[in-house]
């Protein structure tokens, strides 16, 4: 196994992590899971599942639970279903057409609240908008918004019409809505005039029109108002979203969908420049979303659930949308920044909707806990019950600080362990059964079978640690890769017989409990995005004055990691300060902001083995300031003593930022 980006030592303490938390007996009481669950999955894994299937709304009813022929897998087949429907339509029918489905914060202070048959309303007539633009069954629709109410209803028009919706991350650059539309010929373009983002406005429709010189698929561009700056508008091809609902009915006949039909993709990073579009079918992803959702946060019928993460990941697209709306939850849905116009805004917008539950990441526990308890404290948060963690490792440190500071000592922690693969939470405390240990994602949900193995594939005994993998297949399961299913099968089939290989290193203590240690292969994990080394690599060779690259993740107090790039240069250009901000800003303008290098070093040459292949685990020794191990491979040790003062140089630099 490659390096583990956690240091030994933060293994090693992980592991002496003593502290223990059984559930307060008054919430185990009541619990919507209960004691016997992981048994009874257990007893018959497909039935476990198979009972969820039944609280959907089937057209037509299934015939079989799972047809297995590895590693492709079809849940629920035979039996019709919409994703539309069980999110909403059904609920309305049920009479809780009045319930709130969303609280709508925005970051400008504006608010309103949508309700069921509200969202119904909106769902449908923008479905037969849709449709009238033939938009159509099979098809895929591409979108690219800000967090707006507009955007869940975006996602379940396109479900109700049958045309899968691929998200896009709206810090993500035009190159990356170019490659992500091309891939899976896209017909059409979802975005917003323009975002808000700590008091600044982002372009969105801008680097659409940008994008949309090379995206021949798309035949119209759907604009939805934000700001109300003017925008460019291409006659023909785009259209206002007020026109595109204008005059239409509120009610539109769902699609009957096939359980395997497709009913999103999303891209995600792997160990290559070439992002991975993931795909998620209908019903066995509805299935894992609801089961998930339900027990995992211990949903009650008036809870206030509040998911901060962004609808452009999975987590939104699962913990915001399908999972809560599934179960008919009330949530809250906010546009902008922790800390805008304060930092306080987060526990402003709990105290204002009661918020019982709440789900975020460890980078922004970390960026919490710098900025200090007193902003919390200014808030009544009596309301919260349940706290979620999501996204890379909690440390032990971070789940104390968020127990004690944000759910007053009272709610239990869960942290949650699964991806965009995955679909679904895949290892988590069930609230009112698990004894919590801060810094452990404790135990496989009911129904999942994972297991720890070394090298050779072999099961490690408790106490020790390798490679996370799942043995069974489970409903919200990746379905494949659009257009590669070698990637699919090599990328997580390969390397082991008969086990999904997720990529993670993992340990597990005596009492089989999960410790993540984060990723194993070429991929970072900043704030919880996952940016590939390789995009960050190829961004910088991009550009003319880069001869060669090399990109490692090093550790980071708040972001998890920290992106650190080691550039060198052409003969001809000089590395200053001012060509490492063009390098960030040209990175920014291939992949998008987030991922611009927080380290920059410039070198003569990167450090090679005999056979010239860059040594990655010694410039993550050397980004990290560890001593370095063997370095007898190396073609020229001159260089690393060289790159280590500058390492050191730019990492000084970096801090003081
Ligand atoms: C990778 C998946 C899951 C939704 C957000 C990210 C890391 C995620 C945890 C956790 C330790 C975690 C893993 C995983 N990760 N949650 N609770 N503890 N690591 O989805 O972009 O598909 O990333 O995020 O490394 O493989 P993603």
């Amino acid at each position: 196994m490659t390096t583990p980006t956690h240091t030994t030592e933060a293994i090693e303490a992980l592991f002496n992590e003593a502290r223990k938390f059984p559930p307060p007996p008054e919430f185990a009481k009541h619990a919507n899971a209960q004691p016997g669950i992981y048994e009874e999955a257990e007893r018959d894994y497909e039935r476990f599942w198979a009972s969820w299937a039944d609280k959907l709304e089937w057209m037509k009813p299934y015939e079989t639970v799972l047809e297995w022929n590895e590693p492709f897998a079809k849940w629920f087949t035979g039996g019709t279903l919409n994703a539309s429907v069980n999110a909403l339509d059904r609920h309305v029918r049920a009479g809780r057409g009045t319930k709130i489905a969303f609280y709508y914060e925005g970051e400008p202070g504006d608010r309103w609240t949508i309700t069921y048959s509200q969202l119904l309303d909106d769902v449908c007539r923008f479905a037969n908008g849709l449709r009238k633009l033939g938009v159509k069954k099979g098809d895929r629709v591409a979108i690219y918004m800000p967090m707006i109410p507009e955007l869940p209803v975006a996602m379940l028009a396109c479900a109700r019409v049958g045309a899968a919706h691929s998200v896009i991350f709206g810090g993500f650059s035009p190159d990356s809505i170019v490659d992500r539309v091309n891939d899976s010929h896209c017909v059409a373009l979802i975005t917003a005039d323009q975002g808000w983002r700590r008091g600044n406005k982002v372009p969105l429709k801008a680097n659409c029109d940008k994008a949309m010189e090379s995206t021949p698929s798309v035949r119209h561009c759907i604009v939805a108002k934000r700001v109300g700056d003017a925008v460019e508008m291409q006659d023909g091809r785009d259209l206002w979203w007020s026109d595109v609902v204008a005059e239409q009915p509120a009610t539109c006949e769902p699609e009957p969908m096939d359980a395997e039909d497709l009913l999103y993709l999303l891209y995600t990073s792997g160990t290559t420049a070439k992002p991975k579009g993931i795909k998620h079918t209908t019903a066995g992803y509805l299935v894992g979303v609801t089961a998930t959702h339900n027990l995992v946060f211990d949903l009650k019928e008036n809870d206030v659930y509040w998911c901060a993460a962004d609808i452009g990941w999975v987590t939104g697209h699962s913990y915001i949308v399908y999972g809560p709306l599934c179960n008919g939850a009330t949530s809250v849905i906010y546009e902008g920044t922790p800390d805008f116009p304060d930092k306080d805004r987060l526990w402003s917008i709990v105290e204002r909707y009661k918020v019982s539950i709440l789900y975020t990441a460890p980078t922004a526990i970390r960026t919490f806990m710098k900025w200090g308890a007193e902003y919390p404290k200014q808030h009544d948060m009596s309301s919260l019950r349940v706290l979620g963690s999501v996204g890379e490792p909690i440390n032990p440190e971070a789940w104390m600080w968020y127990h004690e500071h944000i759910g007053g000592g009272r709610c239990p922690v869960v942290d949650t362990w699964w991806q965009t693969e995955t679909g679904a939470i895949m290892i988590a405390p069930l609230p009112g059964i698990t004894t919590l240990k801060p810094g452990s994602a404790t135990k496989p949900f009911p129904a999942i079978q994972a297991d720890i193995v070394n090298e050779q594939g072999e099961s490690v005994p408790l106490g020790g640690g390798g490679y996370i993998v799942l043995k069974r297949p489970w409903p919200s399961m990746l379905r494949g890769i659009w257009g590669d299913d070698d990637r699919y099968v090599h990328t997580y089939w390969s390397r082991f017989q008969h086990m999904y290989l997720a990529g993670d290193g993992c340990k597990r203590d005596l009492e089989g409990d999960y410790w993540f240690m984060g990723r194993i292969d070429d991929v970072m994990n900043v704030s919880g995005h996952r940016i590939s080394t390789t995009e960050v690599e190829s961004a910088l060779v991009d550009h003319p004055a880069v001869a060669e690259a090399a990109v490692v993740g090093r550790l980071d107090d708040v972001t998890g990691q920290a992106i650190c790039a080691f550039v060198s240069i052409r003969s001809g250009f000089e590395g200053s300060k001012e060509l490492g901000d063009e390098l960030r800003r040209h990175v920014g303008e291939k992949l998008g902001k987030f991922t611009q290098p927080k380290y920059l070093t410039f070198t003569q040459e990167l450090p090679k083995t005999r056979s010239g292949k860059i040594m990655r685990r010694l410039l993550r020794d050397i980004a990290e300031g560890r001593m370095l191990g063997d370095t007898t491979t190396l073609a020229d040790s001159s260089i690393v003593a060289e790159l280590q003062e500058r390492a050191k140089a730019a990492a000084a630099a970096g801090k003081d930022e």
